[in-house]
């Protein structure tokens, strides 16, 4: 549903804080300091705000740094203070919400940000709920706010690693959740925040709290469901002579089913998609039901990494001692993020079995993360040549474009043994052959 500029009762000079200066707390910081307002980035980690006072940002994300140089002591400032929420119109809590041991969202910073927000909300603020909740928590908030004259609303997030800043300002969809969503004051503030976006394509859902925090799990278990979907039929595509990248293009083609996240492989990882397909399973089973069709998306991404290391195993016989050129090792491109990383998983497998293994990522972060994981367990080397050499097998664990780009010819040369495992479909598979490479994909 579109809002009218001409309906917003506006607040003039509007002031935002934004709790928790992570992934998603920091790109809300910067993002809302480019469009211009006065924006307080809040965390209770000294370190972090240090850092970020500095121009320095606390994890890998392209065009981030750059933002907070430009506007870092301008018209966005970094604070451990929370008095800062004194002067501020609306208070984005933006924490995490990490899988505690029964698979749940575990709120406690969560709700721990909005006891520490409390006693410095000004009259009529809003408090803006980003963090991924379950279906329930904004109706907990406002009970815990029930003495504060204030709204509560919901506004999930929908950032991908490694493009955030770009998904910021081109998002498809802003989806707003209210308490009474028919009720002006809370709207007309997120709609004059959100003002920005109305000459572009995006989408506002205005709705109820509940299917706002449902419309984040559903679209993150739909996506995995879509994944789990191409990697089960990967494995009849190895049976029967179809290649699952031509299938998925044909697939693509039809509107209704879209061209993305279509993509067979390793399977799905990091620090979303995994978790929150959990909380969603959780949620059904907290209301007396099996939520199958995701159970069974969880159980098909679960068995992925052995499914591909069956293979590898199978065609190298026996992995001790063997060398082992991994390339890629976040849970996906352009990201230092290792979290639920399939790359990750590999290698921990490679090990068990005492092959040798040697890695890299092109994000510098990712192989310092890799570092504090492995140790001297494994050797991280600076590039793709330097990983190649002398190696029995070449897994592509992580989808780099980049890959393709890389002097296959020279690798040839480079390597003991011409094979290639593409756990991620991504190389040319006519290009590698060329060059003498034995190649497998996933399904194809
Ligand atoms: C996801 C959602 O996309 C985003 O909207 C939400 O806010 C946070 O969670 P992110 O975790 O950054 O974002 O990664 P995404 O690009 O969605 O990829 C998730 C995983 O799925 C990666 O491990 C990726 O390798 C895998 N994937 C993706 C596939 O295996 N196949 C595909 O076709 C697409």
């Amino acid at each position: 549903m579109h809002e009218k500029k001409n309906e917003i009762t506006r607040v003039d000079k509007m002031k935002i804080a934004v709790i928790g200066t992570g992934y998603v707390g920091l790109i809300q910081s910067v993002g809302l300091a480019k469009i211009g307002f006065d924006v307080f980035g809040i965390d209770i980690d000294e370190n972090k705000i240090k850092m970020l006072n500095s121009g320095k940002i606390p994890i890998w994300e392209k065009d981030v740094e750059e933002l907070l140089k430009k506007y870092n002591g301008k018209n966005l400032k970094f604070t451990t203070d929370f008095n800062a929420i004194k002067e501020c119109d609306a208070v984005f809590i933006c924490v995490g919400t990490p899988q505690s041991d029964d698979g749940t969202a575990d709120l406690k910073y969560l709700f721990s940000a909005v006891e520490s927000v409390k006693p410095y909300l000004k009259k009529n603020a809003v408090v803006v709920i980003k963090s991924t909740v379950p279906v329930g928590t904004n109706r907990k908030v406002k009970e815990l706010l029930k003495e504060c004259k204030c709204d509560v609303v919901s506004n999930p997030e929908f950032l991908k690693e490694g493009s955030a800043i770009k998904d910021f300002f081109n998002t498809d969809r802003i989806v707003l959740g209210f308490e009474d969503k028919t009720k002006h004051e809370a709207r007309d503030r997120l709609m004059n925040i959100y003002e920005y976006f109305y000459n572009k394509k995006t989408k506002f859902i205005i709705t109820n709290w509940e299917s706002a925090e449902l419309i984040k799990y559903a679209s993150n278990s739909f996506l995995a469901v879509k994944i789990s979907f191409m990697n089960e039929l990967s494995h009849l595509c190895n049976c029967i002579g179809a290649d699952i990248t031509e299938v998925a293009k044909g697939m693509g083609c039809d509107k209704r089913i879209g061209e993305h996240f279509l993509n067979a492989g390793l399977g799905y990882g990091g620090s979303c998609f995994p978790k929150d397909v959990n909380a969603l399973m959780k949620q059904f089973c907290q209301n007396d039901m099996e939520a199958k069709i995701i159970t069974a998306a969880d159980n098909v991404n679960s068995e992925l990494p052995d499914v591909f290391f069956n293979r590898v195993s199978k065609r190298l016989k026996n992995l001790e001692g063997k060398n082992i050129a991994c390339l890629g090792v976040a849970f996906k491109p352009n990201t230092d993020d290792l979290r639920d990383s399939r790359a990750v998983e590999l290698k921990h497998k490679f090990l068990n079995k005492k092959a040798n293994i040697k890695c890299f990522d092109y994000v510098g972060g990712a192989m310092d993360n890799a570092e504090k994981i492995f140790g001297d367990k494994i050797k991280i080397c600076k590039t793709v040549n330097e990983t190649v050499e002398g190696a029995d097998a070449i897994i592509i664990a992580t989808e780099y474009d980049e890959f393709n780009d890389e002097d296959w010819e020279y690798i040839a040369e480079l390597v003991n043994e011409k094979l290639i495992f593409d756990g991620r479909n991504i190389l040319d598979e006519k290009k590698v052959k060329k060059h003498g490479f034995e190649y497998y994909g996933v399904g194809r």
